[in-house]
């Protein structure tokens, strides 16, 4: 597959093919820093969420960077205690009153309610969706999707006057969920992947490493570079300078066909261990 430096989601808008993660950067200093070193690196698209909470410095570095709004790509999330129409829309509010920014690029759904929590579990995902087509309309959002939904989540959400324009998932070599990118990408979806280095857990991998020597590249741009080949947008996260510039140094060599197959028939490696049919929270 073509690597792609910008998408264009089903709206027309465009979005980078690789995004800064802030899991774990905390707020504060932390948090603020590692977005400046990562615009200076060149990123431009930035994920938070409110869960992270570091909405606050992310909002801040957005805003005092030097560069305009409309040169960045802003996303967050509503997180699990919101889930509903009410709820959501007073959680957008939030989110824009903390990051002290007037409009988002793109909006997502943290994770599904699920049968395993809730009966009405569907319901809860299209009322939560609701608000979020409203804030969309209203041009509040430029898009919206959702995080961590699998196929039977998201089927309803197709169905809506706007559908999903973005899925976030769990995607590294290890932990691939194909079924679920092949959804999306036959549906028009396009899919981020969060924790693209299994958060740390997959860079000391022997095989990983072989492959980094045989490319003269570290094992985080094999992963990171093997995610954009696959059409997957990677957001790792770093709050180390010189890590955050070789993340985005994934242009310039390109995966072999051959090689892209043995990484992905990779046993699994580094799972988070969050199933979206198991989660509790
Ligand atoms: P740090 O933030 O201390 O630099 P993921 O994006 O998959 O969740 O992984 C994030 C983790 O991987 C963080 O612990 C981060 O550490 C580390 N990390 C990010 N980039 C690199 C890199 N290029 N080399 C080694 N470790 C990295």
């Amino acid at each position: 597959m073509e690597v792609k430096k910008i998408y264009t989601l089903r709206n027309g808008v465009e979005m980078p093919g690789v995004g800064f993660g802030t899991w774990k950067a905390k707020d504060g200093e932390d948090a603020f820093n590692s977005i400046i070193s990562a615009i200076e690196a060149g990123y431009r698209h930035i994920d938070t969420a409110t869960l992270y909470k570091n909405e606050a410095s992310v909002g801040k570095a957005v805003r005092e960077c030097g560069l305009k709004r409309e040169e960045l790509f802003v996303t967050s999330k509503v997180w699990n205690k919101a889930r509903g129409y009410e709820k959501t829309k007073a959680a957008f509010e939030k989110t824009l009153n903390i990051m002290g920014l007037d409009y988002l690029d793109l909006y997502l759904i943290h994770w599904p309610a699920i049968p395993l929590q809730f009966e009405d579990w569907n319901d809860i995902n299209l009322g939560t969706w609701k608000a979020m087509t409203e804030l969309y309309k209203e041009g509040r959002i430029r898009a919206i999707g959702t995080a961590n939904f699998y196929p039977k989540h998201l089927e309803s959400l197709m169905e809506t006057e706007v559908q999903p324009m973005v899925n976030q998932i769990e995607y590294h070599p290890g932990y691939l969920q194909q079924e679920v990118v092949d959804y999306c990408q036959a549906n028009g979806i396009v899919v981020q992947g969060w924790s693209p280095l299994g958060n740390g857990a997959v860079l000391g991998n022997e095989f990983l490493a072989e492959m980094a020597a045989k490319y003269d590249k570290s094992v985080a741009q094999i992963c990171l570079r093997f995610a954009a080949q696959n059409g997957v947008v990677p957001l790792p996260k770093s709050v180390t300078p010189s890590r955050i510039a070789s993340n985005l140094d994934i242009y310039n060599f390109e995966i072999s066909d051959e090689d892209m197959k043995a990484i992905a028939a990779m046993p699994e490696t580094g799972f988070s261990g969050w199933n979206p049919n198991e989660i509790d929270f």
